[in-house]
């Protein structure tokens, strides 16, 4: 059938008419995906300027970066100075490192990939129940970034669950699928506990060793926030001329990221856009502002965007980890002093709500706004 009499059949009326109504865009990329578009709507088409331009470029715009990769199991040994430096170096010179050996089980992995994807195959009246537009809401479903304010949407849904404190967002967390719950709540334990050890290790790393300084801010993390982001990306008819997300830093202090092995994770290394390989099994972790913030800079949160592409079909988990909303995140003491005074403002999760609420976050214009100016 053609896809446009698929997109009839579906919905009793085509998809290629010009004038997509803003329902069904509403309904998200997954919807548009499914009902065979064989053209990115007006509203996802990104100015010139703001397109990827990869496919087909010269030179090859698709290199592929070989992040570095630190092994959990070695930090976590007896003799683990050589990891804690390639840990160091990682966070350093590239702001993103793949993690090996991380200990969280295959079939948890798999599992909340499975999920996530059924839940992205839900009818659309499922799962319109958990939009939102509340940044607080322990759950919001969507599309785009903002689908309320942004000018041009990207090519991703998302499911966006808040993790703490478990016994309380769990019980608003979807219902469908019917494991849902059980196996984001044990994938979100598995990354908290994760988090918990790479940011001791991190924390080991920059030299906080104040017992008072180092031990408080672990207590801080373990009662801090997590995000759960599912990202669904389908196929797209026309992937250089949109993106499944823009070019942003992560707001936490480190994000976990499960990709599947389909490509699609851009950062920006030397100021050129490359794309992040998958390796089976690994996690993505990458500097958030936050990180950068407490490291007074010595670690930057990396720019960083996902393409959509035409062949497959994408799916990201992110954990995103830092204090909790109200807590204050203010350049480490241990890092300050007369010659290297703090470059950034205090700054906490609620200002930076506040921040997406009144804008499109863009690029790393919300950390701009904490940099100190002098
Ligand atoms: C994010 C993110 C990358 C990906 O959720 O913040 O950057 O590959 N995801 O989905
Ligand atoms: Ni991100």
């Amino acid at each position: 059938m053609a896809p446009s009499m698929v997109a009839a059949a579906v919905d009793g009326k085509g998809f290629e008419d010009a004038d997509y109504n803003f329902t069904h865009l509403l309904k998200g990329v997954k919807h548009l995906s499914r009902n065979g578009i064989s053209k990115v709507p007006e509203k996802y088409v990104l100015p010139v300027w703001e397109r990827p331009m990869t496919w087909g470029a010269e030179p090859d715009p698709l290199k592929l970066i070989a992040l570095p990769v630190v092994d959990f199991s070695e930090l976590q040994g007896p003799n683990n100075s050589e990891a804690l430096k390639s840990l160091s170096d990682a966070c350093r010179d590239y702001g993103f490192f793949q993690l090996v050996n991380h200990g969280i089980p295959e079939e948890v992995t798999r599992g909340i990939v499975e999920v996530s994807k059924k839940f992205f195959e839900l009818p659309f009246e499922e799962r319109s129940k958990y939009m939102s537009s509340d940044m607080y809401s322990p759950v919001r479903y969507g599309t785009s970034f903002n689908q309320s304010k942004d000018k041009v949407f990207c090519w991703r849904d998302f499911l966006k669950l808040t993790c703490h404190p478990m016994e309380k967002v769990l019980p608003h967390w979807p219902s469908s699928p019917p494991d849902m719950r059980e196996l984001s709540a044990y994938y979100a334990k598995a990354a908290k506990n994760l988090f918990m050890e790479l940011t001791g290790a991190i924390l080991r790393g920059l030299e906080i060793n104040q017992v008072e300084e180092h031990g408080a801010l672990i207590e801080e993390f373990k009662a801090g926030s997590q995000l759960m982001v599912m990202n669904c990306y389908p196929r797209c008819p026309q992937p250089d001329l949109t993106l499944g997300m823009p070019p942003h830093s992560d707001y936490g202090f480190l994000t976990l990221l499960l990709q599947d092995q389909v490509e699609g994770l851009q950062i920006q290394h030397q100021d050129e856009w490359v794309m992040v390989r998958p390796i089976p099994n690994a996690r993505v972790i990458n500097v958030g502002d936050h990180l950068e913030i407490f490291s007074n800079g010595r670690y930057k949160s990396v720019l960083h965007r996902v393409l959509a592409n035409s062949r497959q079909h994408r799916v990201s988990v992110a954990s995103i980890h830092t204090l909790s909303s109200n807590r204050t995140m203010k350049p480490s003491p241990s890092l300050v002093d007369d010659a290297n005074p703090p470059k950034y403002k205090d700054t906490n999760f609620a200002s930076f709500l506040d921040y997406v609420s009144s804008q499109e976050p863009k690029n790393k214009d919300f950390l701009e706004s904490r940099k100190v100016t002098r």
